[in-house]
């Protein structure tokens, strides 16, 4: 299969916001507990946090988490997690039936986040409660000078406000699962509040209302322009979720969602541009992907009700699990100009690129390399090419490309990265690329991950599925010929 890509300066998508490869830690399972966080562990610092697991965040360079929920945060009380351990409450979480402990809390995350060079994003409770328990954790992370709140913190040893920018305004609230589950209407009277109330608080935040808790939820679109129409003017993002799975095992359908993701966010797009016009409003409302990824291996897995940190939500990830998230943050890229923020749900052992055992060892997921080479390289600006390739038909679609790609260029570092993934199963292709406006420029990395069975994993015991370095592509004047093997993922590197 032959296919012929055309790539120039001026096909700019939009500026790349660092912090759309973000990740997300949410109190479930062993995401906090025997994963980032295993005081006793032969890998744990002073603070109890394990080692292996800070390497490889960094490896990801993930430049904000989201905190602590997810689901969990519906009916979190932020004030059981922060103080003297020894008095902190045992809680029955009704979201995953299991018991928090709260030994970890909001200033031990934010003391994680310094040593794995990363921001927080942090979620308040919209479920059980309300806007003024919000504003108190703004005022309690945040505030500098003398006050009830920002003294507590002071008290609980931390003199300097931790300064956190980004804050997510509940989770999921459409969805029937969610503690406190609201109409979008009330949803929007409270977040509007509760937005208007931190940000009075601390005037240098940013806030993301809660979309809908996927495209599939029965209140999607509506959802987004009754809850927008009234928080608009008191709120910067929205919010967009959407996990997928194989359950039917038909790869060529599942390689296909980028199609519906697409759709997915074009949508949303539209919904926030539809109450702008309606507002006469000179303000733009960005996106924030704030939970994305592959979750279904693991969903019957038991567990023991209430229990503390148990294996929740482990999905272990195989080959085609790799391609699909590498074709999502193709997907994302090319909406680089609105999606700003973007977190792989999760970050260790829920669902997660990093996978420990509690007491022992940790491995890479399949999923850990596009998301680390993306994270890595993909940096300054999107440029979206025109690709003519062979197409496909499947079950759930139809005119399916074959060839995903996307171009990132970094002005800075004079570097040009293509990603690209090959959907089809028998065939290698060989890419024809015609870089307009980049004199100069020559290859210098060839990295893949191809030849492996699309079941094939990652264990403790092995790790065969990683990537691997090729032959330099033939490059003449601008014209690049690389070949890229069947169902692979591609990252071919540029620099002047
Ligand atoms: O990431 C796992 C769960 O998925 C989150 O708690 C929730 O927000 C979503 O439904």
């Amino acid at each position: 299969m032959n296919a012929k890509i055309t790539l120039a300066k001026e096909f700019k998508t939009g500026e790349i916001d660092k912090r759309l490869y973000g990740s997300f830690i949410e109190h479930l399972g062993r995401a906090v507990y025997g994963g980032i966080y295993e005081p006793g562990h032969p890998a744990a610092d002073e603070n109890g946090f394990r080692t292996d697991v800070i390497e490889l965040v960094k490896e990801l360079n993930v430049p904000i988490v989201r905190y602590p929920g997810g689901n969990f945060v519906s009916g979190y009380n932020w004030e059981d997690g922060v103080g003297d351990v020894a008095l902190r409450p045992k809680r029955l979480d009704l979201a995953w039936g299991t018991t928090e402990p709260n030994t970890f809390g909001t200033n031990e995350f934010m003391n994680w986040c310094k040593k794995a060079n990363t921001e927080c994003m942090m979620a308040v409770n919209l479920g059980t409660r309300g806007a003024d328990e919000a504003r108190n954790l703004v005022e309690y992370m945040n505030h500098k000078g003398d006050s009830a709140w920002a003294d507590l913190r002071k008290s609980h040893g931390y003199n300097e406000p931790w300064n956190v920018k980004l804050w997510c305004l509940g989770n999921e609230m459409d969805g029937r699962w969610q503690m406190g589950a609201k109409t979008a209407v009330d949803y929007g009277k409270l977040a509007n509040e509760a937005s208007k109330m931190m940000k009075w608080t601390d005037p240098s935040i940013e806030t993301v209302l809660c979309g809908s808790s996927s495209r599939n939820s029965p209140t999607f679109g509506e959802w987004e322009a009754q809850s927008l129409e009234i928080a608009y003017d008191s709120i910067d993002y929205v919010s967009l979720h959407q996990y997928y799975d194989n359950r039917s095992g038909d790869t060529a359908s599942f390689l296909a969602k980028t199609l519906e993701l697409e759709e997915f966010i074009y949508s949303v797009i539209c919904v926030c541009d539809y109450v702008k016009a309606k507002k006469r409003s000179k303000k733009t409302i960005n996106l924030s992907f704030d939970e994305w990824n592959v979750w279904y291996h693991s969903n019957n897995a038991p567990y023991d009700k209430w229990s503390m940190a148990p294996n929740l939500l482990e999905d272990i990830y195989n080959f085609e699990d790799a391609l699909l998230i590498g074709s999502m943050l193709i997907t994302f890229l090319k909406h680089a100009d609105r999606i700003k923020i973007g977190c792989l749900a999760q970050l260790v052992n829920v669902i997660a690129p990093i996978f420990t055992k509690t007491g022992g060892g940790i491995f890479k997921q399949t999923i850990f390399y596009p998301f680390e080479h993306v994270s890595n390289f993909g940096r300054g600006v999107a440029l979206n090419p025109i690709v003519e390739c062979q197409k496909y038909d499947c079950k759930e679609f139809t005119d399916v490309p074959y060839i995903d790609c996307i171009a990132t260029y970094d002005e800075e570092k004079e570097e040009v990265t293509v990603f690209a993934v090959n959907k089809s199963q028998d065939d290698g292709a060989v890419l024809d690329i015609n870089f307009m406006d980049f004199e100069g420029f020559k290859p210098f990395e060839f990295i893949s991950m191809d030849g492996f069975d699309k079941n094939a994993e990652n264990s403790f015991e092995s790790s065969p599925v990683q990537p691997h370095n090729n032959a330099l592509p033939e490059f003449d004047c601008g014209r690049m010929t690389a070949q890229i093997k069947p169902f692979s993922w591609n990252v071919i590197r540029l620099k002047k």
